[in-house]
């Protein structure tokens, strides 16, 4: 049946370049399944855009000293060249700066309060004595009240994707000054989400979500409580009415999705288009988000929904994915962990990314990209089994059958067999993109190239080729439905090679100019000549997946403030040094006066490990002093250098010498 879907993924910050975090988290999925119901002969609307207000965009434009305007600008720019270099088929990729969404974010608004879903109350907020201001979100850090997390943020959590009210953050701390924070009064409005309550429960009851999604929106609902939604800050849609107040990013970043489809209308001259997604119940509306985003998708703008006038479309599939990591890590811009697209799309191909990262997309658990994987990937499946079959296939079409497209006849069992397992696997594949199982359909597609491979091994055209030429052609017109298949089950994930593969084998339309199901069945035209076979994948050898490494190593030690050079290190004169005497200091509670031996010269130190080690216990130990530290007078001591000790906050421990005399280096 052909249905109307709507697509979004989550907006993307204006504030810092797409990476594979992104893209395998909330966009790639989004992508393929968008291609995928398009083929499948569904209308599909796929829309997302930037995120742009807030104060993750403020901050990160003040560190690098541009408007938040300017900042956003940038970005924007950045995003659509990203997505085109990933072959995206967005219908839109709109901005929440676009001025027409103020004015949907603005009637949500004013339809919640005119319904008292909205109150105005005096409130708590988070301010900085020192700012003289009260500081919104992400200028606020602090330990997440639910996991514990240290470096949660004012609203949510990145860590376990809770989101709270600022004065639930345990310790709050500037993000800027790392000053401590305090309670001060000021108005704000609260969107009454606990009166949605029972209606939200109902609606999630009938929802077949992945439990961890369902979970996490059951646990938010349970704990529904009035949402402040209004913030002091001056970048953001301001609230009518008010002096220095905008929205919150959360309560205007969803209306985004509808503004996007409103801006996508306009721009195709047709403004009313959007409707036809948006206001009709009979659309399906498919959110792709990631795991920290799940709260405001299943919750929070739900019940916005709810409790304003028009007939917007709920979401009804929440495909929501966990974090994906990049060599263990997260992607950081800004700590280098991170791989330029600019240089990255210079040496691979948007299919061979595409595909690395459904395969490992992390749609259970977080998953991570490492070069080593996608080399493998790459190389020992699309290459070695997706690519492979194809090109042995027509090389051979080419040598040994005059380059021509051979009759399909005088199917025998097996052949038959063959045909039918083309068709139990493609109709699993398609199974598993309309249930968003990407990951799997990326093993399916192996698993077809795989039983195209044995069957070519099987059959041995190359031994038929000197023994029945005609049994030969008919096992390679085989073959050639099986590279059919290919491209028609690959297309969602690789759609460049997967249209290529069509055209050489001697189609001159475009792979998707007929459905999924009419191109399977399709037959290919006996007779006429297929096309010179190109190399679909490039194999990535192991010399290039070290150089990335070391690039990704190289980054690292430049931009993190952190690292030292091997010069700066050898400048530290460490030394084996042993206690000679060891006294209390009589007015601290912490330090010891220690003298030493180094090398035969006297030293003394002052050490602050009173609490951890007994004076006497000290003598003839042997430490590691730290030898060339300028002097400093502690308690009226000259202390001529620095013991090392490791410590976790509550114990302390020496590292000591057994053998080696004093003086010995430490390097
Ligand atoms: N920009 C947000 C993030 O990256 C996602 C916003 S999604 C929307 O976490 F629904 F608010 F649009
Ligand atoms: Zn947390």
């Amino acid at each position: 049946m052909n249905e109307k879907i709507l697509i979004t993924s989550a907006l993307l910050y204006g504030n810092g370049p797409l990476h594979f975090g992104h893209m395998a988290g909330s966009y790639l999925p989004a992508e393929c399944y968008a291609r995928f119901m398009r083929f499948t002969g569904h209308e599909v609307l796929f829309l997302s855009g930037l995120d742009e207000y807030g104060a993750a965009i403020t901050l990160s434009a003040e560190k690098e000293k541009q408007s938040p305007q300017a900042h956003v600008d940038h970005y924007y720019k950045e995003a659509i060249k990203d997505f085109e270099r990933f072959d995206f088929s967005f219908d839109h990729f709109s901005r929440t700066t676009w001025p027409r969404h103020k004015e949907a974010v603005v009637e949500f608004f004013q339809d919640l309060a005119s319904q008292s879903y909205v109150e105005k109350v005096v409130t708590k907020q988070l301010y900085s004595e020192k700012d003289k201001k009260f500081l919104a979100d992400r200028y606020v850090q602090g330990i997440c009240p639910k996991c514990k997390y240290q470096e949660a943020r004012g609203d949510e959590c990145p860590k376990c994707g809770a989101s709270f009210e600022a004065n639930e953050l345990i310790e709050p701390k500037s993000k800027l000054t790392k000053s401590s924070l305090t309670l001060k009064e000021t108005e704000h409005f609260f969107l009454k989400l606990d009166l949605f309550k029972e209606q939200l429960k109902e609606w999630l009851s009938q929802k077949k979500w992945k439990p961890q999604v369902l979970n996490m929106a059951k646990q938010y609902v349970e704990d529904a409580r009035p949402r402040c939604i209004t913030r002091d800050l001056n970048w953001g849609i301001p609230v009518p009415n008010e002096e220095g107040k905008v929205f919150y990013v959360w309560f205007d970043a969803p209306i985004g999705y509808i503004s996007a489809a409103k801006d996508w209308a306009e721009k195709n001259n047709d403004p009313n288009a959007w409707e036809k997604f948006w206001l009709d119940p009979k659309t399906k509306y498919v959110q792709f988000v990631g795991k920290d985003n799940i709260p405001f998708h299943s919750v929070f703008f739900p019940a916005m929904v709810m409790g304003q006038k028009r007939a917007y479309k709920q979401v009804d599939e929440l495909p929501a994915n966990a974090f994906f990591h990049y060599e263990g890590k997260k992607f950081s811009k800004s700590e280098g962990w991170f791989i330029e697209l600019d240089d990255f799309f210079k040496s691979y191909s948007s299919d061979q990314i595409r595909y690395c990262l459904a395969a490992n997309a992390p749609e259970q658990d977080d998953s991570e990209f490492s070069w080593k994987d996608f080399q493998s990937r790459n190389n020992a499946e699309l290459v070695g089994k997706f690519g492979n079959f194809i090109n042995r296939t027509l090389v051979f079409i080419a040598q040994r059958a005059e380059g021509k497209i051979p009759e399909l006849k005088d199917s025998t069992v097996r052949d038959k067999k063959f045909l039918e397992d083309i068709q139990v696997l493609t109709d699993k594949i398609k199974e598993a993109h309309f249930s968003f199982h990407l990951r799997k359909s990326t093993q399916l597609i192996m698993e077809l190239a795989t039983c195209c491979n044995v069957y070519f091994d099987e059959l041995k055209p190359w031994q038929l080729a000197k023994e029945d030429v005609e049994r030969m052609k008919a096992v390679l017109a085989h073959c050639l439905v099986g590279i059919k298949a290919l491209s028609v089950a690959a297309y969602a994930i690789i759609p460049k090679a997967a249209n290529k593969i069509w055209n050489m084998i001697g189609f001159d339309d475009h792979l998707t100019s007929a459905s999924f199901d009419e191109r399977l069945k399709m037959p290919l035209n006996a007779g006429s000549p297929i096309n010179k076979p190109e190399i679909l994948f490039q194999k990535i050898e192991d010399k290039q997946v070290q150089k990335e490494l070391d690039k990704l190593k190289c980054s690292q030690s430049k931009d993190d403030d952190s690292m030292i050079d091997f010069d700066s290190f050898s400048k530290v004169d460490l030394r084996v040094a042993e206690v000679l005497q060891a006294e209390q200091l009589p007015k601290s509670q912490k330090l010891l006066r220690i003298e030493l031996d180094v090398g035969g010269e006297r030293r003394v130190v002052v050490s602050g490990i009173k609490e951890h080690y007994n004076p006497e216990d000290l003598l003839g130990k042997k430490v590691i002093l730290v030898a060339n530290l300028k002097p400093a007078k502690i308690m009226g001591i000259e202390s001529q250098g620095m013991i090392l000790a490791a410590s976790d906050g509550k114990m302390l421990e020496m590292p000591l010498i057994e053998n080696l005399p004093s003086g010995s280096r430490v390097s």
